[in-house]
């Protein structure tokens, strides 16, 4: 008989609900009636508060097209260094005693495999899978979420053309995606958007103007900008973090697209608006791929529980499930290649990065 706990935590994204079906799904087929399932509530709160609930086959059924997490989730706890967290560990640790469990499957992102690492550090029996709309977990090609959300930021920038046209104007789409560009990149290039600004490539506000003076110049009725939430002008790339914070703590405005818009209107005369999609990025069903990449992590998580191979995150890589030690992933932040093809590509088909 095998006890485990299951844990969502940080941000929700498509797909979680699929992936627990998945795990649920493969450990009864491969277990049977020696295996139950624990649902811990709220992420690692739920861990620390010991709150968790047994559930059983039903739980998991008609969940694959369901979007957040029927766990519920938070942010994870570890904002201090570890010395100074050392109660959360063991209020954690207990209740995982205190519950019998053999192993404790956690689903989460950058910040939540930190805190998986510390815990299977700490003596746990931990094994993770890869969620995030972010798509910035190292040892991973892809993360579940990314792809509903780049289906998410592209409808939105789908409709954003209509009205832009309409009414011969600039707009921002500002899209999620936390310090790196992916998100943004792909729904940019899905979408159509004609300058793309990531954190990745600090952007030089003159040649954004530029770009969008020549489209004005070429006779082109609008311009569209997918900008990254953490996107980063030039002059702000040479600032130490706390001169970065200080800076943006000025600002007048919620974020980066706004300061953005009155640059461009003043350079360029044309009318620019923002829209800012938000946590609608995150919700709702989960797409097609990221059904199917969280089953399979789902699946290959039951192996893992199986084998008593523990400290492992389920991964993509090259299109085949592999097992990465959790240290190898704890505390990496996977950015996009400046020399990756899929830039190559954005540039090719005439897409500005305002650098
Ligand atoms: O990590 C996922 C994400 O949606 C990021 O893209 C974004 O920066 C952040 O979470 C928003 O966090 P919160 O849900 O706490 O507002």
């Amino acid at each position: 008989m095998k006890k485990i706990g299951l844990l969502t935590s940080g941000g929700d994204c498509q797909g979680l609900n699929a992936a627990l079906r998945g795990i649920a799904k493969s450990l009864y087929n491969r277990m049977g009636r020696n295996i139950e399932l624990y649902g811990i509530q709220d992420g690692y709160r739920g861990l620390m508060e010991g709150i968790c609930r047994r559930m059983d086959a039903d739980d998991f059924s008609g969940i694959l097209t369901l979007g957040g997490t029927v766990l519920g989730t938070s942010r994870q706890p570890f904002k201090q260094m570890r010395t100074e967290n050392d109660d959360k560990v063991k209020k954690m640790k207990s209740n995982y005693k205190k519950w019998g469990l053999d192993c404790l499957i956690i689903l989460g992102g950058n910040g939540t495999h930190k805190t998986a690492n510390l815990l299977w550090e700490e003596g746990l029996n931990i094994i993770t899978l890869p969620k995030t709309i972010d798509n910035d977990l190292w040892g991973t090609d892809m993360s579940f979420g990314f792809q509903s959300a780049v289906e998410n930021a592209a409808h939105v920038i789908d409709c954003i053309h209509t009205t832009a046209t309409s009414h011969s104007r600039v707009f921002i789409v500002e899209i999620m995606g936390h310090k790196v560009g992916w998100l943004t990149l792909y729904a940019g290039i899905a979408g159509g958007a004609d300058v793309i600004l990531m954190p990745e490539m600090p952007y030089n506000i003159e040649s954004v103007a530029e770009s969008l003076r020549k489209r004005n110049q070429q006779g082109k009725r609008f311009s569209i900008l997918a900008v990254a939430e953490g996107a980063i002008s030039i002059d702000e790339s040479g600032l130490s973090k706390k001169q970065f914070k200080a800076e943006r703590v000025k600002m007048p405005y919620p974020s980066i697209s706004y300061r953005l818009a009155d640059e461009i209107e003043k350079m360029t005369e044309q009318e620019t608006r923002v829209t800012v999609p938000g946590h609608f990025q995150r919700g709702g069903s989960p797409c097609p791929y990221d059904r199917v990449l969280a089953t399979r992590f789902g699946a290959a998580a039951a192996k893992l529980v199986v084998e008593e191979n523990y400290g492992n995150m389920v991964s993509l890589q090259n299109d085949r499930i592999v097992a990465v030690p959790l240290q190898e992933v704890a505390g990496k932040l996977k950015t996009v290649p400046l020399d990756s093809e899929i830039i190559l590509t954005a540039q090719d088909t005439g897409i500005s990065f305002g650098n």
